[in-house]
């Protein structure tokens, strides 16, 4: 298993039934969960869920962040406007491993209107298990920060 990390979790109200599935995988693997919520099915607006993830990864709160939406996009787009976030949207295990050895992802986003849970939890370990490679991959995500202006 991949070192001891905490995971913050987010998600919409389309995908609250996989995130809780994601929190108690990964806490069996090891990992500390913070889960943000929300626990309501009502409907509710995926900016502010990916926001509240986003900053609490960036203020440090966390090592890793994982949120879920229906498609997993709209969090997705809005966690990327948090500065120091580098999320992508994965519906298979290479994605889910590449956007850490080569994009330093800290953040995965996930749809559960797209994927399966099974699948879902296999993307979360590829996610967690692998680390950035570094080297050039490097040059090319600081690339990407100094966008962030
Ligand atoms: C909610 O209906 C849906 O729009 C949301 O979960 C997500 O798919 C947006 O990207």
């Amino acid at each position: 298993m991949s070192d001891p990390k905490t995971i913050v979790l987010s998600s919409d109200h389309a995908a609250i039934d996989l995130r809780q599935a994601v929190a108690r995988h990964i806490e069996a693997k090891g990992h500390a969960v913070r889960d943000i919520g929300p626990n309501s099915p009502e409907s509710t607006h995926y900016p502010k869920h990916g926001e509240a993830a986003a900053r609490a990864l960036a203020e440090g709160e966390a090592d890793l962040g994982i949120i879920l939406c229906g498609t997993g996009q709209g969090i997705m787009m809005a966690a990327n406007k948090v500065k120091g976030i580098r999320c992508g949207v994965c519906s298979d295990t290479f994605s889910a491993a590449m956007i850490r050895a080569h994009n330093n992802a800290n953040m995965l986003s996930m749809g559960a209107r797209v994927i399966g849970e099974g699948l879902a939890l296999e993307i979360v370990d590829a996610f967690l298990g692998t680390e950035f490679e570094g080297g050039r991959h490097g040059t090319r995500v600081e690339m990407i920060e100094a966008l962030e202006g």
